[in-house]
């Protein structure tokens, strides 16, 4: 069975490991732990399945935003439904924390991703141009303001 849970410290290692096989401009493994260590607004979920991570996606929570940075699942693992369920735990816990919508960017070549966005309702925005370094990709810049109900039994725990 796959859980979707809050990320730990604990978990950075291996959650770096799927980070440095998905993107060409990976975080270091130091950016994952300051965001468990330092960064008072980020929150990550990931997906496990028998003490294995399968994916995460993270958010930095400012007020009534919440902004997506980054959302992965490893190769062998991808089209089970696992983008999705961690897409919607992340929601649902945004939701929970007072954030009203959610912004991303995706590189405009990703259509795998911007359809998962679509279908969980998010809009067009606007064009980030030259955002990505590697390739000077354009970025297009999405928003979602169709965010789940709050769960009246939330109570955030310290991970
Ligand atoms: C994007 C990503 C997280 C999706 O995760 P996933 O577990 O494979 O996706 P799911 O199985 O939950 O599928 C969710 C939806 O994504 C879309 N999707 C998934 N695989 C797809 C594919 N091969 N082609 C087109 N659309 C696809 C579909 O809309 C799908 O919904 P559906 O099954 O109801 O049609 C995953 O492909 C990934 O890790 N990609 C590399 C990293 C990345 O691009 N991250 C996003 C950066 S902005």
């Amino acid at each position: 069975m796959i859980t979707y849970r809050r990320m730990t410290r604990q978990d950075c290692e291996a959650i770096h490991q799927i980070e440095l096989a998905t993107f060409p401009e990976p975080w270091s493994l130091q950016s994952f732990i300051d965001e468990m260590e330092r960064n008072a607004c980020a929150r990550y979920i990931v997906a496990e399945e028998a003490g294995q991570l399968l994916g995460y996606a993270g958010a930095w929570l400012i007020l009534d935003e919440g902004h997506i940075t980054n959302v992965a699942v490893t190769k062998e693992r991808r089209g089970e439904g696992i983008g999705r369920g961690l897409m919607q735990a992340l929601m649902q816990y945004a939701a929970n924390m007072g954030v009203q919508y959610m912004t991303l960017e995706v590189r405009k070549s990703n259509l795998t991703a911007q359809k998962l966005y679509h279908s969980l309702g998010f809009i067009d925005l606007g064009v980030r141009k030259r955002y990505y370094e590697d390739n000077g990709e354009d970025a297009l810049l999405l928003v979602c303001q169709n965010m789940p109900p709050i769960d009246p039994d939330f109570a955030e725990t310290e991970e």
